[in-house]
């Protein structure tokens, strides 16, 4: 099975479990699945089972639970993130986001089920590695909430001056950080030295993230695109050109890279992160970094 189809499965696993049988509101059991499957780039629990490989990855049931937890936390901020009350997004990776195709109530309530959800997935696997389950418990749950999570981030956006960078820290490095950490917990190793690899990764992303806002069309990104503008946002590109984009992304994966800790997977770790890099900004990144 490659990492796609392990994280796909575990991804599936949680939502099953999640959704009950008949008994359960047809609706929201629906919307569930509809906002995690078939899924965006699925970057994050991809950087997750890579760093618990590269860490010998000996209680691959925690690895699955946790990159499961973690894309469901993703999925459910998107879901959050949609709404008229956020972004006012009528698509999401290529199809109506929920609350167009369900309702907002029910886009309100997969949000949540789905937080709750994956700190539920986390809980279950305890009987195959009771000692890990703690530190990943309270790992997601940082980056999640306030003040370092992803809430903390989307909070940024309410308030008349913005610090940019616990802005971009929390809103988009948080789950990045939380990827890196967790697939270290998770292959039994301390998560302090897998920060910086993390809160890197995060800010390339942001930076290609701005890129694709730029340069993108809804059409090739499933969303909408020109967002910053829209809603007067920070974007590297408006701030340092495209050329001055690529160069600062191009900087920000060399330090990524660097900051990989040593670890029997290194190199592959390393080639992942470069793969990931040009799949974000296709033609943008020079991937020999
Ligand atoms: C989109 O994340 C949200 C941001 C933090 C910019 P992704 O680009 O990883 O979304 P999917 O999961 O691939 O759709
Ligand atoms: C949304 O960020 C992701 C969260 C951190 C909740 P954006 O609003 O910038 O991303 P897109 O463009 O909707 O994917
Ligand atoms: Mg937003
Ligand atoms: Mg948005």
């Amino acid at each position: 099975m490659d990492i796609h189809q392990r994280i796909d499965t575990a991804i599936r696993r949680a939502i099953t479990a999640g959704q009950g049988g008949q008994a359960a509101p047809r609706q929201l059991s629906e919307a569930l699945l509809y906002a995690c499957t078939p899924g965006g780039a699925r970057i994050r629990p991809t950087i997750l089972v890579s760093v618990a490989m590269a860490c010998g990855d000996d209680r691959p049931g925690a690895t699955d639970a946790a990159a499961a937890a973690l894309e469901l936390i993703h999925c459910a901020s998107l879901v959050h993130d949609d709404l008229p009350c956020f972004d006012d997004a009528d698509t999401r990776r290529g199809k109506p986001s929920v609350h167009r195709a369900y309702s907002q109530p029910i886009a309100v309530l997969t949000g949540d089920s789905l937080i709750i959800m994956a700190f539920e997935t986390l809980a279950r696997m305890a009987p195959e590695a009771p000692e890990r389950l703690a530190p990943l418990l309270l790992t997601l749950a940082r980056r999640t909430g306030m003040p370092h999570g992803i809430c903390a981030g989307q909070g940024w956006e309410s308030e008349a001056q913005i610090d940019l960078s616990a802005y971009h820290l929390s809103k988009t490095g948080a789950l990045f950080i939380a990827a890196t950490q967790m697939g270290a917990i998770a292959a039994g190793q301390e998560p302090e030295p897998w920060f910086e690899l993390g809160a890197r990764i995060g800010e390339a992303f942001q930076v290609a993230d701005d890129l694709r806002d730029t340069l993108g069309s809804a059409d090739s990104l499933g969303k909408p695109v020109q967002q910053d503008v829209l809603h007067d946002r920070p974007n590297a590109v408006h701030e340092l050109g495209v050329e001055g984009a690529v160069a600062r992304l191009t900087d920000i994966l060399s330090g990524a890279i660097a900051s990989i800790p040593s670890c029997p997977g290194e190199a592959a770790l390393a080639g992942m992160v470069r793969k990931q890099a040009e799949r974000l900004t296709p033609g943008l990144t020079p991937v020999r970094v």
